[in-house]
């Protein structure tokens, strides 16, 4: 790819013409010439909660890829202090105290990461201190009133664009009021946001969601010392409630960051299409609320073997060994939906290869990620040739049939990118993948671990 970076920090020119592979074999892992990039939503979560703790953590295969040097450089901005080996984050958390250098009238450059804002924004409310939140043109369109909402509730003064960033949060000079609330859409960014800012009340904060979304950030309080009960509600809500530890002081961490279930998702999708494929994953996070994708997969008859499932501070971590496999049509809808939320994109690329229908419904959440996923993935894999029509809340594919070459873009969507490189593998001719910079942003080492694995990829 080329090294031009635009404005908004990645690169808008950038080719890739993916070709029609031969079996995909290979082992990723520790031990492997090559691994997993380690887990985004973790990422965040460990850097901020690290900066959040009284005293120095150390965080293992921390994300090194474009989101996650945003995220910190916005820490450093806030008056963190911070150093980055290789893939190993050391922190000099601050605790709850505001940091030195608080940022008020600063602008934190946000990129294109919604989850970035929404978890600073709750991290600037549990220090009381102020800042401007903003970001590429993407992420100013993602909705935000979902947080500005309740934690104006909680008495932080935020002004905003008609529910859109710059999202400018005022230093707080009156105690946190507590939060009891109903979040209307199932988001673990919303959620992980209120509970940061819940840090700073001294009581309990009561959430409550429609679904399960992932838990990350309920499991990393636990391990710091922090009370976080969850539970099923009699009308299917899902309930949090968190109690800060008295004298409010979280302990650091120390911890190794599981390989990203939501970059494993692209390999082995690849590797179910690829006729003759054989790869296994080692070490990926096989949290329950991430690996929706799993299910729906083996439900379509992929032959994916799980293995050595253990706990590594807090998180299911195991094995993949994963066969090529015919694999037929299924219907995605209802709880699932929140569990497979980031894999919508490379889970059509399966449902084009499978034979007969897939219906998603239920999904609307999928148009306010980094594109409108709904309508880009369906856009751009009719380019090819699939049978893919839209819907308001999901899409309907008629599969069976391969693809065809030709010529796709991102929309600055970094798992589009990798949903229609992987779909090119399998493809009849030739795809070049337009705007393929952006995959940066989460797995900076995709295209070299397709190559390691045997497929044909240029840049
Ligand atoms: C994330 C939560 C998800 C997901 C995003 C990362 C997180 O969004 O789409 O890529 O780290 O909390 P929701 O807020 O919709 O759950």
């Amino acid at each position: 790819m080329s090294s031009e970076v635009y404005e908004n920090g990645f690169m808008e020119s950038d080719v890739l013409f993916v070709f029609p592979s031969q079996a995909l074999r290979g082992v990723l892992g520790k031990e492997a010439p090559i691994n997993l990039p380690g887990d985004k939503s973790l990422s965040h979560r460990a850097a901020i909660l690290a900066s959040l703790a009284d005293g120095e953590s150390t965080v293992d295969n921390f994300l090194d890829a474009g989101v996650a040097q945003v995220l910190l450089r916005g820490l450093r901005q806030i008056g963190i202090h911070y150093q980055l080996e290789g893939t190993r984050l050391i922190v000099q958390g601050v605790g709850l105290n505001p940091p030195s250098k608080a940022v008020n009238d600063r602008i934190i450059d946000c990129g294109n990461s919604a989850t970035t804002m929404r978890l600073l924004a709750g991290a600037l409310a549990a220090w009381g201190i102020g800042g401007t939140l903003d970001g590429s043109e993407g992420l100013r369109k993602r909705p935000m009133t979902r947080i500005i909402e309740p934690l104006r509730r909680m008495g932080v003064e935020i002004d905003d664009i008609q529910g859109h960033a710059p999202l400018r949060i005022f230093p707080r000079n009156t105690p946190l009021k507590p939060l009891d609330y109903q979040l209307p859409v199932a988001s673990a960014q919303v959620k992980s946001c209120l509970l940061l800012a819940g840090l700073a009340y001294p009581g309990v904060t009561r959430l409550s969601e429609p679904s399960l979304s992932r838990d990350h950030t309920e499991r990393m309080l636990q391990i710091m010392g922090v009370t976080v009960r969850s539970a099923q509600g009699s009308d299917h809500q899902h309930l949090v409630e968190m109690q800060p530890p008295s004298g409010k002081k979280l302990f650091p961490l120390r911890i190794h960051l599981p390989g990203d279930f939501s970059s494993a998702a692209f390999l082995i999708v690849a590797a179910l299409i690829i006729p003759g494929s054989t790869l296994v994953l080692e070490d990926v996070g096989l949290n329950f609320t991430r690996t929706g994708l799993l299910e729906v997969l083996i439900e379509m008859g992929a032959q994916i073997q799980i293995e050595d499932m253990r706990l590594e501070a807090g998180e299911p971590v195991g094995r993949l060994v994963v066969h090529a496999s015919k694999l037929r049509g299924v219907s995605v809808e209802g709880e699932i939906v929140a569990r497979m939320i980031d894999e919508f994109p490379i889970f059509s690329v399966a449902a084009a290869y499978a034979s007969g229908i897939s219906v998603v419904r239920q999904a609307k959440e999928l148009r306010h990620k980094e594109s409108d996923r709904i309508h880009s993935l369906c856009h751009e894999l009719k380019k090819l040739g699939a049978h893919i029509r839209e819907f308001e809340d999901g899409f309907v594919i008629e599969g069976g049939k391969r693809l065809t070459g030709g010529t796709v873009t991102s929309h600055q969507d970094h798992r589009l990118a990798m949903a229609l490189t992987v779909a090119g593998l399998a493809a009849q001719d030739v795809v070049r993948v337009e705007q393929a910079g952006v995959i940066r942003e989460s797995f900076p080492r995709f295209v070299e671990t397709l190559r390691v694995l045997g497929a044909e990829v240029l840049e």
